[in-house]
């Protein structure tokens, strides 16, 4: 199963639309994806309290825990969020830090040897951000990087475009989004070479 999380605010906004692409893409290919879109979850933000450190699940009861279910599940990700403020938006940083139960129960609990592991996982991330700053996504990938980490997810690929403003802007680049396709069946066809 391929797990597609939508993390932008708008349902119809540029990330949206190139994830929903890609979905098509592991659709044509055969692929099983589940959608989940994350602005409308009820997650809590992390609340450092450590719940997580017996068994690696984070206690909070909300929204979290399905998905936890779903990360746990899938073969493949797909994450896709708009840059706000250089970074991802705030309902995929939630989720990210909400996986900190994962992290505690990969580093604490399973102590796996850091940097020592096998990627179970293949994960595509997709940004799109206004501006066109050569430095536009440095931080977000060192942020999606070690998130993928966590869920023992290789960054297989990224797909970041640049100059993409208003609701539908990426609509006017076409390519952008036979990219995003592309992807999508590459992506099952990668995991169906490693199996
Ligand atoms: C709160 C907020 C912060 C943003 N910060 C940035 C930024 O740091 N750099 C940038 O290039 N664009 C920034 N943008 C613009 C969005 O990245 C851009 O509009 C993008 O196309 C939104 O994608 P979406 O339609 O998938 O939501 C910001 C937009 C918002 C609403």
């Amino acid at each position: 199963m391929i797990l597609a999380i939508y993390g932008s605010p708008r349902r119809k906004g540029n990330t949206a639309r190139l994830l929903d692409r890609a979905v098509e893409g592991a659709l044509d290919a055969g692929a099983k994806v589940e959608k989940v879109v994350l602005r409308d979850l009820t997650m809590s933000p992390c609340l450092e309290i450590y719940g997580c450190k017996k068994t690696g699940r984070c206690v909070i009861k909300d929204d979290f825990e399905t998905i936890y279910d779903q990360l746990m599940a899938c073969s493949g990700l797909m994450l896709a969020s708009p840059i706000f403020f250089y970074s991802v938006s705030a309902t995929t940083k939630i989720l990210m830090d909400r996986c900190q139960s994962l992290w505690v129960r990969k580093y604490w609990i399973d102590k796996v040897p850091y940097g020592e592991w096998t990627p179970k996982r293949k994960g595509l991330f997709i940004a799109v951000g206004a501006t066109k700053g050569k430095r536009l996504f440095e931080g977000t990938l060192l942020t999606v990087r070690y998130f993928f980490d966590v869920l023992d997810a290789e960054l297989w690929k990224t797909l970041l475009y640049r100059g993409l403003d208003f609701e539908g802007d990426v609509l006017k680049h076409p390519e952008y989004l036979r990219e995003a396709h592309e992807a999508g069946k590459e992506l099952v066809e990668a995991l169906k070479a490693q199996t």
